[in-house]
C-alpha cells in the first residue's frame, strides 16, 4: 500500500465504512445488492487494511468489527426494560375469528379492526439496544424478564445494522427493537453437510442451529455461521415520535437499517383468513422455516389500550399451520426388546425428508396401533413429526397398494433369546418371557448406567455389548466386581480407557438412593416415582420390604407401581443384585446415602399440576421433578383435578383449556420464583 498520511487515511476510512454499510443495506435489508460480491469483498479489505495501519481509528462500529473478538467465560444476565412476551397460538379458522371479536370487545369504541400479518420466523428471539444510534447491548429473551448478554456474538450477525441509518427519520437517542436471528434453510443444509464430513454431530433442524451459533461463548464460532435476522417491533424509542400503526412501526424499521420480515396488510378478519390460507403453500417458498403466520393489530393505540396478559399481548396471535406431511414407503417391520422384555415393533422407512431432518424410522408402538392403521410391509404412508420431532405414521395410502403388501405378525418367540412371547390381558404390548434374555438384560444394563440413573460414563451400550459378550457380567451387581484387566482384555480397551471405566463404575457408588431406585429398572418406576419412595423409605431394605399397603400411601404412588415394586423386589434376580451391591458398598445399598434434597413437602403438596410449553432454562422433565420435590403430583393433561396449570413457552392447547375449564395459571416466572425461594436450582446455559 502506499503511504497514506493519518489525515488521509481518516478520511479514506470514513467514506468506505459509508460505502460498505451502504452496500449491505442494499444487500440484506433492500435485497437489491449493486455491486458483486468480489467488488464488496474488496472495499472491506481495503478498509481492513487501512484500520491495521491505523488502529486508533477503529470505532466499535466499524464493518470491520463483527469478526468478534475474545471469549466470554459465561453469559451476564441482564434485566430487559419490560417482560418479553409470547404470542398465543390459534389452529383454526375459529380461533383467528374469535380473536378478531374479542378484540372488537375489549376495545371501548366501536372499531373494524385491521391487521397485519408477517411469517412466523422459527428462530431464536433477540432483543436489541441501540444508544444514540449505535449498537449497545444484545440480549436473548431469557425468561422473559432477564435476557443474556450476547452482545459480542449479535455484532457477527450482517444483516443487523451496527449503527442506525438517520438519512430518513434522524437518529433516536435510544432504541430497543425485537426480531428474530434465523439459519436460512439452505445454509443449514449446507452446515450440516459439513458437519458430517468433519465427524462432527449435527443440528436437528434450523432453529437449534441457529439457537447454538448465537449461543457460542466464543463469537468466532458465531460469526463463521450464515446466521440472518429479521425486526418486526419496535419496543421502546426515544427522541423521535414512535409509530402509531404496526405497517409504520415496519418502514420505520426498515428506513433505520433493518431487514423486517415480508409483511401483508389486511383491512378486515375476511382478508385475514384469506390470505392465511394463501401461505399456506407459500410459506415453503421462504428462504427459513415458518411454523405459521403472526396477525398483529395494525392501529398500536387501540393495541395498548386492550392490553396483554402475563404471557401475552391480546391484539397478537400466532395461527400455526399442522406438521408438514411426507410421504414414504414402509420397507419392512422389526421388534425391538426393551428392558422391561417389551417388544416394539418399529417401521424401517424409505429415507425421506420431513420438517427439518430425514427420517429412516418410526415407531409403531404396539401391534394394536399397526391393527388400527393397517399398516403392512410395502405400504406407502403419510408421515409426520408428532409435536415436530417424533416421526409417526399417520395413515396409510391404501389407493396405492399393490396386492403384495405383507401384513405384521408379532412374532411369538423373542427375536433375542426364543423365549415364548406374551401378551398380558389388559395390555397393549407383547412381553418376552425369558428370564436371561440378553435383549433386556443389555437393555437393563444400558439403564442402569445411564445419566439420570448411575450416571456411569463410557458404560454406553457398546461397552454393554462387549461385557456380555464376554460374558464377565450377568447382572448390574457384576459391574462393581469388574478389574482393570478384565476390561483390558476386551476388543479395543487400553490400559487407561479400562481403568477409567473402573473408576467410573467405583464412583457411582456415591449416588443417593433415589437414582440405585431408578437404576434398578422395576416397571412404572420413573425417576419422579423414584425420588418420592426414596424420600419415604430412606433405605433400600425398606424400600425392598414394603408392602403394596404402604407404598400405595407414598405420594404419586398408584396401586399398579406398588403390585409391580412388590412383584419385582420378590424376585430372586434382584434379592442377588441387591446382595452384590450391598458387598461392593455402594452408599444407597448400605443404608448410608444422605437423603434426597427435598422432603416432598412444599407449595405444591397435595397439588395436581400440569406444565404446559417450555419453561426458560429447564427441561420439561426438570420441571415437572421440580414440581413432585416440591409434593406436587404431575398430570398430563387438565381436568377439573387440575390445581395449577404451570404455562411455558409457547404453550399448547392445554392453556385454551384451562381457560375454559377455569383451572387457576401460574405464569413461568410464579414458577420459577417459587423453585428459587426454595432453593431448587434453574441451569439457563442448557437450553
Ligand atoms: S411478534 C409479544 N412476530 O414467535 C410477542 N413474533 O411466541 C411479539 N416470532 O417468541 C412477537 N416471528 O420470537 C412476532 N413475525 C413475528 C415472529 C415472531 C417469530 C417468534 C417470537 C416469539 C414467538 C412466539
Amino acid at each position: 500500500m502506499r503511504e497514506v498520511s493519518r489525515e488521509e487515511a481518516k478520511r479514506r476510512i470514513e467514506e468506505l465504512r459509508k460505502e460498505i454499510l451502504e452496500h449491505q443495506y442494499r444487500y440484506y435489508v433492500l435485497d437489491q445488492p449493486v455491486i458483486s460480491d468480489h467488488e464488496f469483498d474488496l472495499l472491506f479489505e481495503e478498509l481492513r487494511a487501512l484500520e491495521e495501519k491505523f488502529p486508533d481509528l477503529v470505532t466499535p462500529d466499524s464493518p470491520t468489527q463483527r469478526v468478534g473478538g475474545g471469549v466470554s467465560p459465561s453469559f451476564v444476565s441482564v434485566p430487559h426494560t419490560a417482560p418479553v412476551l409470547s404470542l398465543s397460538n390459534a389452529f383454526s379458522e375459529g380461533e383467528v375469528r374469535t380473536f378478531d371479536r374479542r378484540i372488537r370487545d375489549l376495545s371501548r369504541t366501536e372499531i373494524s379492526p385491521e391487521y397485519v400479518i408477517e411469517p412466523k420466523i422459527d428462530g431464536l428471539s433477540v432483543i436489541i439496544r441501540y444508544e444514540n444510534g449505535i449498537l449497545a447491548l444484545g440480549l436473548t429473551r431469557g425468561d422473559g424478564l432477564v435476557g443474556e448478554d450476547v452482545t459480542a456474538n449479535i455484532k457477527t450477525v450482517k444483516s443487523i445494522p451496527l449503527r442506525l441509518r438517520e438519512e430518513v427519520l434522524g437518529c433516536p437517542d435510544f432504541l430497543e427493537v425485537r426480531g428474530e436471528v434465523y439459519l436460512p434453510k439452505d445454509d443449514f443444509k449446507r452446515l450440516n453437510e459439513e458437519r458430517q464430513e468433519k465427524g462432527l454431530s449435527t443440528f436437528a433442524n434450523p432453529r437449534n442451529a441457529a439457537a447454538g451459533s448465537l449461543r457460542q461463548l466464543d463469537p468466532k464460532v458465531t460469526a463463521s455461521r450464515p446466521l440472518r435476522a429479521l425486526f418486526y417491533e419496535i419496543r421502546v424509542i426515544r427522541g423521535i415520535e414512535p409509530p402509531r400503526t404496526e405497517v409504520q412501526a415496519l418502514s420505520m424499521l426498515k428506513a433505520m437499517g433493518f431487514p423486517i420480515p415480508k409483511y401483508e396488510f389486511c383491512h378486515s378478519i375476511e382478508d385475514v383468513v384469506s390470505r392465511i390460507e394463501r401461505w399456506r403453500e407459500e410459506r415453503h417458498r421462504l428462504p427459513y422455516d415458518t411454523d405459521g403466520i403472526v396477525i398483529k393489530l395494525n392501529d398500536l393505540d387501540v393495541a395498548r389500550s386492550i392490553g396483554a396478559t402475563g404471557h401475552s399481548p391480546r391484539y397478537q396471535l400466532a395461527y400455526k399451520f399442522p406438521a408438514e406431511e411426507v410421504e414414504t414407503k414402509v420397507l419392512d417391520i422389526i421388534v425391538q426388546v426393551g428392558r422391561t422384555g417389551v417388544l416394539t415393533p418399529t417401521a424401517v422407512l424409505e429415507p425421506v425428508s420431513v420438517s427439518g431432518s430425514t427420517v429412516s424410522r418410526a415407531t409403531l408402538h404396539n401391534e394394536d396401533v399397526i391393527r388400527e392403521k393397517d399398516i403392512r410391509i410395502g405400504d406407502t404412508v403419510i408421515l409426520r413429526k408428532a409435536g415436530e420431532v417424533i416421526p409417526e405414521i399417520v395413515a396409510v395410502v391404501k389407493e396405492k397398494r399393490t396386492g403384495r403388501e405383507v401384513e405384521f405378525r408379532m412374532p411369538e418367540r423373542c427375536p433375542a433369546c426364543g423365549a415364548e412371547v406374551v401378551r398380558l390381558p389388559g395390555e397393549a404390548a407383547h412381553r418376552c418371557t425369558g428370564l436371561a434374555c440378553p435383549a433386556q438384560l443389555k437393555e437393563s444394563l444400558i439403564h442402569f448406567a445411564s445419566r439420570d440413573a448411575m450416571d456411569i460414563r463410557g458404560l454406553g451400550p457398546s461397552m454393554v455389548e462387549s461385557l456380555l459378550e464376554a460374558q464377565l457380567v450377568k447382572d448390574a451387581g457384576d459391574l462393581y466386581f469388574l478389574e482393570v484387566e478384565d476390561i483390558m482384555k476386551l476388543p479395543r480397551q487400553g490400559k487407561k480407557s479400562a481403568e477409567n471405566l473402573v473408576e467410573s463404575i467405583r464412583a457411582s457408588k456415591e449416588r443417593p438412593l433415589d437414582r440405585l431406585i431408578y437404576a434398578l429398572g422395576i416397571r412404572h418406576v420413573g425417576q419422579q416415582a423414584s425420588y418420592a419412595l426414596a424420600a419415604e423409605f430412606e433405605t433400600l431394605d425398606r424400600f425392598l420390604n414394603a408392602t403394596e399397603e404402604e407404598l400405595t400411601k407414598v405420594p404419586n404412588i398408584g396401586p399398579e407401581t406398588a403390585r409391580s415394586i412388590v412383584l419385582a423386589s420378590r424376585q430372586e434376580s434382584m434379592k442377588v443384585i441387591v446382595a452384590k451391591l450391598k458387598k461392593a458398598g455402594l452408599k444407597a445399598a448400605i443404608g448410608k446415602s444422605e437423603k434426597p434434597a427435598a422432603t416432598g413437602e412444599g407449595p405444591f403438596s397435595g397439588k395436581t399440576v400440569v406444565v404446559t410449553g417450555t419453561i426458560a432454562g429447564m427441561t420439561r422433565k426438570e420441571a415437572e421433578d421440580a414440581i413432585v420435590a416440591l409434593g406436587g403430583k404431575v398430570s398430563s393433561s387438565v381436568s377439573k383435578n387440575t390445581d395449577f396449570l404451570v404455562v411455558g413457552e409457547n404453550p399448547g392447547s392445554k392453556l385454551e383449556k384451562a381457560k375454559t375449564t377455569g383451572v387457576p395459571i401460574m405464569s413461568q416466572t410464579e414458577f420459577l420464583k417459587i423453585l428459587a425461594e426454595r432453593g431448587i436450582k434453574v441451569d439457563g446455559d442448557r437450553r
